[in-house]
């Protein structure tokens, strides 16, 4: 298979479909509907051109009990300027604009995932402000609610990120983690809000529902 990286937006639409996300249905996005070929490939292939593995393919059952919560307590959202960190496909901030945000800043370091996020945007109907690479450790810019979906998957990645979003919450930012109990996810500095089950595929996990909670970091 060929890999076009000149046309991110062309190698998207080739190799997913629009698709209800199983715990947010209202939320539709381009994802693969089979995990590991496109997996595979971008991680030999896209490897060569610098690029990691295409996280944006995938709505993360982090991504998804956040986007539920969000959308089902849209007060928490409603007014506010809203930063979507890590986002992947987009889908946490695109349920804080379906909720009533003013405005959603998505941030991920992937340049392929700034274009799946603006498609997704797109295809929902809402606008996102993409902001692509690493912004950790970064002052807030006017955001009111920080929200990191699936974002604790690397050990020294996690402490950083963990780290600088204890901060903006010390700053007075609320601050919002999905996580289904990956590995480097904090033992502290947050309280649990509400848990889902969340389906997802033994593709990519170890198992096809994750138990996944939503969490308030309190820093
Ligand atoms: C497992 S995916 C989760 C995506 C999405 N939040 C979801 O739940 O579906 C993690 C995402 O975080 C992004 N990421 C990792 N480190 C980052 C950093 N320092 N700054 C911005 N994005 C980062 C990755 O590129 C990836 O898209």
């Amino acid at each position: 298979m060929e890999v076009s990286l000149g046309d991110p937006a062309q190698f998207i639409r080739d190799h997913t479909v629009l698709t209800p996300t199983p715990l947010v249905p209202e939320i539709s996005l381009f994802v693969a509907t089979e995990i590991l070929p496109i997996w595979q490939m971008t991680e030999d292939e896209m490897q060569q051109a610098g690029l990691p593995p295409p996280f944006w393919a995938f709505a993360w059952a982090g991504g998804q009990a956040l986007a539920r919560y969000v959308l089902d307590n849209p007060h928490l959202v409603s007014g506010q300027r809203v930063l979507d960190f890590g986002a992947g496909s987009g889908l946490a901030g695109i349920a804080a604009m379906l909720a009533g945000a003013s405005r959603v800043d998505a941030a991920d370091i992937d340049p392929v995932a700034i274009i799946a996020i603006g498609l997704n945007a797109r295809a929902n109907n809402i606008i996102l402000h993409a902001i692509e690479g690493d912004i950790v450790g970064q002052l807030a810019r006017g955001w009111d609610v920080v929200l990191a979906a699936d974002v604790c998957y690397e050990g020294p990645a996690s402490k950083r990120i963990v780290a600088w979003l204890d901060e903006l919450a010390r700053g007075g930012v609320l601050v919002l983690m999905g996580d289904p109990g990956r590995t480097y996810f904090p033992k502290s500095g947050h309280e649990k809000l509400i848990s889902y089950g969340v389906k997802t595929t033994t593709e990519l996990e170890d198992t096809d529902l994750r138990n996944t909670s939503v969490w308030r970091v309190t820093g």
